[in-house]
């Protein structure tokens, strides 16, 4: 299988409730090496710019308030089939529907405050890692 990158954001309700180590752990124990990983307060720009594609989404002001409620961790993650595997690491976008084990439903309080983000493609993954890491900040 591929070794492939994805992005990884650990979100403000994951990091004000100190799971940051728990989840980097789980990437770790499922072969997800954070390969770039920055602690970062979000400006409103750049947390609109991320999430351009859900704009026209009613949701998409409050996504916006909340990503810049508090710090967030961005991590690039490299290993075999990594964005698929977040995304199954991650479970389901509403916490009430992810599967039992997963981040979200251990961690996640709702669909707005679900603790993660995951790239959902390959071609996905390179842009939102080159949005927030520049090459030379990656160390494989
Ligand atoms: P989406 O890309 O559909 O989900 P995922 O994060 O699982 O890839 O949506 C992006 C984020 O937008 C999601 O993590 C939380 C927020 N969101 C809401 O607040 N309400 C909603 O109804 C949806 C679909 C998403």
């Amino acid at each position: 299988m591929a070794i492939e990158r994805t992005l990884s954001i650990i979100k403000p309700d994951g990091v004000k409730n100190n799971h940051v180590g728990e989840i980097i752990a789980r990437f770790e124990k499922a072969g997800l090496k954070p390969v770039a990983i920055r602690r970062q307060q979000l400006s409103q720009a750049e947390a609109e710019g991320f999430y351009a594609v859900h704009k026209a989404r009613p949701f998409f002001k409050d996504l916006v308030s909340f990503m810049i409620s508090g710090p967030v961790v961005l991590m690039a993650l490299e290993g075999e089939n990594a964005v698929q595997k977040n995304r199954d690491l991650m479970g389901a976008t509403d916490p009430k529907k992810a599967d039992k084990g997963t981040i979200r439903a251990d961690f996640a309080q709702s669909i707005d405050a679900n603790t993660v983000h995951g790239s959902d493609s390959l071609e996905n993954a390179k842009n939102e890692v080159a949005y927030f890491f520049r090459e030379t900040e990656i160390h494989g």
